[in-house]
């Protein structure tokens, strides 16, 4: 009884806002999506480009937080490479919201957190993943697994400060890639689960 309130507890006070909300789109589509945006007051904040699983990343922001270098962040992912786990969601669903991404407040143990969320019957694809900025700042994310194959899934995301009060901004290259290996790796599985279901 007593765990099962500590677990509540460690749930009920974690997840503060939504972080970012991220879509993939045909690569061509490129330009239009970022214009509808801006009309709406957001602007490319930043862009990286993705080595393993090759694509362009692009956060687009508008407004402004005194805790948070941006008020709302929306996210695109493209690529030409036909191959990618971008073009086959976009493929067999067509272009639209790959993943909502909610914040997590720093002061929670993000680990613990997620063995709290998987004992309450939540299935995740990857591990805590732990980032660190070239100015200091930190990330952790954790990813909760789709439940069809190279579909939608769900973000947790905790950014830490830099000694300059600086939070970690927008998004890394190496955590992407990382995802997308763990992404890749579920999408199988799920395909093959599909597969000798209908055999
Ligand atoms: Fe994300």
């Amino acid at each position: 009884m007593q765990n099962q309130s500590k677990n509540h507890s460690v749930i009920n006070r974690a997840i503060r806002h939504i972080d970012h909300i991220t879509y993939v789109d045909h690569y061509s589509h490129e330009k239009d999506f970022i214009h509808r945006w801006e009309v709406m007051g957001f602007h490319e904040h930043v862009r990286v480009h993705t080595e393993r699983y090759p694509a362009s990343h692009i956060a687009l922001t508008s407004g402004s937080n005194p805790d948070f270098p941006w008020e709302t962040m929306t996210g695109l992912s493209v690529t030409k490479d036909p191959k990618s786990p971008i073009n086959e969601f976009v493929k067999r669903y067509g272009p639209g919201l790959q993943h909502p991404a909610y914040n997590v407040d720093p002061v929670a143990d993000m680990e613990e957190l997620q063995k709290e969320l998987v004992a309450s019957g939540w299935v995740f694809m990857t591990p805590v993943l732990t980032y660190e900025d070239s100015n200091g700042a930190k990330m952790k994310q954790m990813f909760v697994a789709p439940t069809l194959p190279y579909g939608p899934f769900v973000e947790f995301a905790q950014r830490f400060e830099n000694a300059k009060r600086e939070p970690f901004d927008g998004f890394d290259v190496r955590n992407i890639d990382d995802l997308y290996e763990e992404y890749i790796q579920y999408s199988k599985h799920l395909d093959s689960k599909h597969h000798r279901r209908s055999a």
